[in-house]
């Protein structure tokens, strides 16, 4: 046992300075230097979609060879380009992208995605007119896909000569990356890379997701292929009249109006041009987007993707050709009690009462307005203008001839290195999926600069009470809040307490106190709020609303709350501010006392769902009120038992309130990887072994559907849960990735400020010898150097450890019942007889 006196006596000692620059790490590979492009690993050329691909080399397509597969090997993201080396006429190609291969088969690839515009191409399937030789680049940037395919829908034959992205994201491979993991298990290694993976793709670097609409000064706005992106100014409009200028270039153009910000559903209107032989692609489904026509839809979009639902409402007819190249003036009014017409050149093309349609639920003409352009499609918009519908004042006028609409729409070039829920969907910077991506990067790619800019960019959204936007977009000012606020933007109270996990990640990974001290007021806002938040009647949390289970008083919410307050009370150490040190401590505890007094049910020894759902639990529940340390080892061992009532294959089910008959239910990795920590932490490492092999084993297995990046959802047949909408490269599915790094290998972070940017750590490899390993090597970036350790289990039941260490710092040798102290020297090796 390392007693207090005696770490008080290493420290000086262990902080004799050394030359950090002497740390040279076993297994050290330099990093190569960063290539801009990405290109496929495989490719296949034939008349069908094909995974068994060969080396990639020119290939041409022509009438016997319509079609070809790449495969990337593992999800990239850019901007596609295509070399072509020959073509024989005009030839049109249909590209698809997706992160599974199954996706490909699908009519729209695995989107559209419009749940937000993201500054991508909000479309998987994207057409090229291709006239001659030479590089062609596509405009919008495909975020996240493994797989690609070009298929060939005119006569003609075209050869390329290279296929590939223009890197949005760090090109850095795998196996440069400075965190690493490695063991004799080559499951648990291709695991281990879905978390690295996702977190890579899924961050990315200011300035490099760059602006997706073009602003000329005499034709306005340019916009191409992306849902509708809203103003700033009109959160709150309402029986407006919406008038602007376009000229159709490509298709159609695409209008929203009463679409709150930061939510999907509004009234969503286009009007197809009369698609002219001579610029309309052969692949244009002309049932679903009729020539001369005005459609009219409710939702997200005109079609469906799984929970993105759009209620397709109506096709008007123009009654006359809507020429390309030629500006049309638009107007669309929306009045009171629900009248909504529509006037094209000063011809009524549209007049109804939205209510004689079904919707859902009454659709509300409130909420900004804004421009898009459908699949393939492209159109200019300018001299825009928005009057009262009632007393015709002009409320705005834009000519939408400057550079600065951009920010107004949100299609500005990023603004923040951040990181996103993932790189293909939703490309919001979520607060909640922080909590894992910040520990992943911690393991992996060491990209502590894309870490600070999320926090940086979370912190420009913090509003007065503390709270910051759950899912700032990346193409507006992060700064600019007010617009945000009514709709839900702040929202899920938990996910605040799930990015102060993030902040603690970043603070111990690097010890960045100067970073801490100069953003320790906005923090200390944020202590307030979730002190706040304790009811004083029963001393739980009682939120808005949560993600993670109930809002008031439930057991996941108040034990993630405790986990925030004793990281809280860690970082308030660290910056000196005892006052709040000593308020998170007698909160934490307080809070603890309080759930184990009224949530903890010892009939079903485990912690209840929420004290009005006493026979319910979760998986969330059991994973924080553990994790804390809330519970006692009576009640973990307990709750670890009654896990079995949540057990759903290939994994655990959120909550007991879900059915495991309905196949719907899918298994969340987010919350799973929640539990995986927790079951380590707790020393219950068969259990997690087990839960990394059934259900992060599913994203490795099959070729159809590994993206090579951790996923969103599975579900209950270990196939992708959401259907093609799924996310699968996303951080949240990523546990498993620092979870090995630290109880696999078993490198983890000394506790408390002591442990912060490694200046005390710990080596442990119980865990994995617990698991069966015989060999397990890991290597983490600390500000002093790599520390990494690498062990083998001999024949003889005999395991040899091997450490390398930063200079100045001091480590913790755990094995059994033994805990030693490691000091003053930078190479350890210790050799201990393995009790069975
Ligand atoms: C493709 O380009 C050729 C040559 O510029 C042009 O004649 C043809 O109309 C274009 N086709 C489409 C669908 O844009
Ligand atoms: C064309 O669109 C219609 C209407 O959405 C759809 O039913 C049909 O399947 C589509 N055709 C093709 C070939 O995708
Ligand atoms: C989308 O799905 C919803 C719910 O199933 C359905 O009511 C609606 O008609 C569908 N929309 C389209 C465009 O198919
Ligand atoms: C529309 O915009 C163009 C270009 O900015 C301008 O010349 C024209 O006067 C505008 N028309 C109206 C009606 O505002
Ligand atoms: C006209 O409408 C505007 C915008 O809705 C409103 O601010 C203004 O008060 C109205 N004016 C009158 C005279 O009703
Ligand atoms: C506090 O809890 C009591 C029940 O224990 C509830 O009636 C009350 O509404 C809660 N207060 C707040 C502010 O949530
Ligand atoms: C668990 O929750 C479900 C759904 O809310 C409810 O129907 C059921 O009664 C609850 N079970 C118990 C044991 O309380
Ligand atoms: C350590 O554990 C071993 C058995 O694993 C036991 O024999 C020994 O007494 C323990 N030592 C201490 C100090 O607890």
């Amino acid at each position: 046992m390392l007693s207090l006196l005696k770490a008080a006596w290493i420290i000086p000692f262990c902080f004799s300075s050394l030359p950090t620059a002497l740390c040279v790490p076993f297994n050290s590979k330099a990093r190569s230097p960063p290539a801009r492009d990405f290109f496929p690993r495989g490719l296949r050329v034939g008349t069908e979609l094909d995974t068994e691909t060969g080396d990639f080399a020119s290939f041409t397509l022509d009438d016997t060879s319509l079609i070809a597969t790449l495969d990337y090997g593992t999800e990239r993201g850019g901007y596609p380009f295509f070399l072509v080396a020959d073509v024989s006429q005009p030839v049109q190609i249909e590209v698809k992208y997706s992160e599974s291969f199954v996706g490909l088969a699908q009519p729209w690839a695995d989107g559209p995605y419009p749940f937000s515009t993201g500054l991508a191409n909000s479309y998987r399937v994207e057409t090229f007119n291709v006239t001659s030789p030479g590089r062609i680049t596509a405009p919008l940037i495909q975020g996240g896909q493994r797989w690609e395919s070009i298929r060939l829908v005119t006569s003609g034959s075209i050869t390329f000569e290279t296929i590939g992205l223009e890197a949005t994201v760090d090109t850095t491979e795998i196996e440069d990356f400075p965190g690493q993991f490695s063991s004799n298990d080559e499951q648990l290694n291709s695991i281990w890379k879905l978390g690295a993976v996702a977190a890579s793709t899924a961050c990315v670097e200011e300035g490099t997701q760059l602006a997706t609409w073009e602003i000329d000064p005499v034709t306005g706005a340019f916009i191409r292929s992306q849902r509708a992106s809203q103003t700033l100014a009109g959160p709150l409009y309402s029986d407006y009249t919406l008038s602007f200028d376009t000229m159709i270039d490509r298709g159609g153009v695409w209008w929203a109006m009463a679409f709150p910000l930061a939510r999907g559903e509004g009234l969503q209107l286009q009007l197809i041009s009369d698609l002219p032989e001579g610029s309309t692609f052969a692949n244009v489904n002309k049932t679903q987007t009729p020539a001369n026509s005005v459609l009219l839809s409710y939702g997200y979009d005109f079609v469906n993707q799984t929970t993105l639902t759009s209620y397709y409402l109506d096709t008007f007819a123009v009654p006359f050709a809507v020429a390309e190249k030629t500006w049309h003036h638009v107007t669309t009014a929306l009045s009171p009690g629900g009248r909504l017409s529509v006037s094209i050149n000063g011809q009524v093309v549209v007049d109804i009462s939205i209510t004689d349609y079904w919707t859902p639920a009454p659709v509300s003409f409130t909420g900004s307005f804004g421009f898009g352009a459908w699949q393939d499609q492209a159109a200019y918009i300018r001299n825009v203008s928005v009057s009262d519908t009632i007393n015709g004042t002009v409320i705005y006028t834009n000519p939408m001839t400057s550079v600065d609409v951009l920010a107004e729409y949100g299609t500005q070039t990023n603004l923040g290195s951040v990181c996103l829920d993932g790189p293909k969907r939703d490309r919001l910077v979520w607060l909640g999926d922080f909590y894992h991506t910040a520990r992943i990067i911690g393991s992996s790619t060491s990209r502590f600069d894309l870490t600070k800019g999320t926090l940086e960019f979370f912190l420009r959204t913090q509003i007065a009470n503390g709270e910051m936007n759950i899912a700032p977009p990346m193409g507006y000012d992060p700064s600019i809040t007010a617009p945000f606020t009514p709709f839900g933007s702040y929202g899920l109270s938990d996910y605040q307490l799930l990015g102060l996990d993030g902040v603690h990640s970043y603070i111990r990974q690097t010890n960045d106190l100067g970073f801490l001290r100069e953003t320790w007021p906005q923090w200390k806002l944020l202590v307030d709020w979730t002190i706040g938040k304790v009811n004083s009647t029963d001393g739980l949390i009682y939120v808005p609303s949560a993600f993670l289970g109930p809002s008031q008083a439930g057991s996941a919410v108040s034990c993630l709350a405790v986990q925030a307050l004793q990281q809280l009370s860690e970082l308030a150490q660290a910056v000196g501010d005892d006052t709040s040190k000593s308020r998170c401590d007698a909160a934490a505890q307080a809070l603890s006392d309080a759930v184990n007094r009224q949530l903890w049910n010892e009939d079903l020894g485990v912690y209840s769902l929420s004290t009005s759902d006493k026979g319910n639990f979760s998986v969330a529940g059991i994973a924080f009120c553990l994790a804390s340390g809330v519970s006692t080892q009576h009640q973990t061992a307990r709750a670890l038992a009654a896990l079995d009532g949540l057990s759903l294959s290939p994994g655990y089910k959120d909550s007991t309130a879900a059915s495991s008959t309905d196949p719907t239910v899918v298994i969340s990795p987010n919350t799973n990887g929640f539990l995986l920590d927790a079951l380590f932490k707790s020393g219950a490492y068969t259990t997690g072994h087990q839960l990394i092999k059934s259900l992060w084993g599913t994203m490795v297995n099959n070729k159809q559907t590994s993206s090579g990046a951790s996923w969103e959802y599975v579900d209950q047949s270990g196939n992708p849960g959401l259907s093609y909408f799924t996310s699968l490269a996303h951080p949240w599915g990523g546990a498993a990735t620092y979870v090995l790094t630290e109880w696999a290998a078993g490198i983890r972070l000394g506790p408390g400020p002591e442990g912060f940017g490694y200046k005390h750590w710990i080596i442990a490899p119980e865990a994995g010898l617990a698991m069966g390993l015989q060999t397990a090597s890991a290597r983490v970036k600390t500000p002093a150097g790599f520390l990494a350790v690498e062990w083998t289990k001999s024949s003889k039941d005999e395991v040899t450890v091997r450490i390398d260490a930063p200079p100045a710092t001091y480590g913790t040798f755990k094995f059994g019942n033994e805990t030693k102290s490691l000091c003053g020297q930078i190479q350890y090796t210790l050799v201990r007889k393995i009790s069975s």
